[in-house]
């Protein structure tokens, strides 16, 4: 049976990912710092729960240590996030520093813990970054260039890491609704994204969920390096469509 641990597991992207894998005969660790939210969504899905937060180091450290993988780890999915939307001049260190600790230190330390299993079961890695990574907007200074640099550090991964038969790969999911979401997502920035997106919706929590499985498992297994938008062509648009969508 093929192992896969999924940070931020408890709900959303995370919860529909574990889904999928767990569908697929997968057995899943699933790591969340929301304790009440995580043994909940375990239950659902009979799956092991480690209770614990990505951006502590020692966190990590009893991550590696109590995810039972002496048989290795074949995927990692570094999908733990948070968002805070703000302007730049209302950005203050700490607000930055909180997206950073979890966004950018998270996927480096998570990954730099669970290599050796990865190594021992050539195993593949899947960050979550966004198109907020890929393309910039007002009030994600911080958010934003978290997210553009796990895309980063997705291909410093792949390149170092491939001669130890590990694959890294990117998603960037484009506006899902799940409560990160809707928390940063006012009215206006709903009616934008549905202009602004060339299939006219958001996506679904299993949209992304197909994506990140897909790139974990073997059919993936000679791409390396990429990063993958999941978006409704989001990313593909440039100026004038919800112009030329008006009759
Ligand atoms: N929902 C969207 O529109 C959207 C779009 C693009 C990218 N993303 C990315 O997808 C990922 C999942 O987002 P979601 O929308 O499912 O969010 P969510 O808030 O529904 O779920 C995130 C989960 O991560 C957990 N978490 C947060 N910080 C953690 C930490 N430091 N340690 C351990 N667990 C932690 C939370 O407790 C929560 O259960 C995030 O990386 C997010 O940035 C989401």
């Amino acid at each position: 049976m093929q192992t896969a641990l999924v940070t931020g597991a408890a709900r959303g992207i995370g919860l529909a990912t574990t889904r999928l894998f767990v569908e697929h005969g997968w057995r899943v660790v699933m790591v969340d710092r929301d304790a009440p939210a995580l043994a909940d969504a375990a239950g659902q899905v009979q799956a092991q729960a480690i209770c614990a937060d990505v951006a502590i180091p020692e966190d990590v450290a009893r991550i590696a240590a109590e995810a039972g993988l002496a048989a290795g780890l074949d995927a990692l999915v570094n999908n733990a996030g948070v968002a805070d939307f703000g302007p730049i001049a209302e950005t203050g260190f700490d607000r930055w520093r909180r997206v950073m600790d979890t966004n950018l230190d998270g996927v480096f330390l998570m990954t730099q813990a669970l290599t050796p299993a990865l190594r021992q079961a050539r195993g593949a890695i899947v960050n979550i970054a966004s198109i907020s990574g890929l393309r910039a907007s007002t009030l994600r200074v911080a958010y934003g260039t978290s997210k553009a640099a796990v895309i980063q550090l997705t291909r410093q991964q792949a390149v170092e890491l491939g001669e130890h038969g590990i694959r890294a790969n990117c998603v960037c999911p484009g506006p899902v609704r799940t409560k990160l979401a809707m928390a940063v997502h006012s009215q206006d920035i709903i009616d934008a994204y549905h202009d602004a997106i060339p299939l006219n919706r958001y996506g679904t929590e299993r949209e992304i969920a197909e994506a990140i499985t897909f790139l974990c498992s073997e059919r993936a297994s000679y791409i390396t390096g990429q990063t993958l938008a999941v978006d409704g062509g989001f990313e593909a648009t440039g100026v004038g469509l919800p112009a030329l969508r008006k009759p």
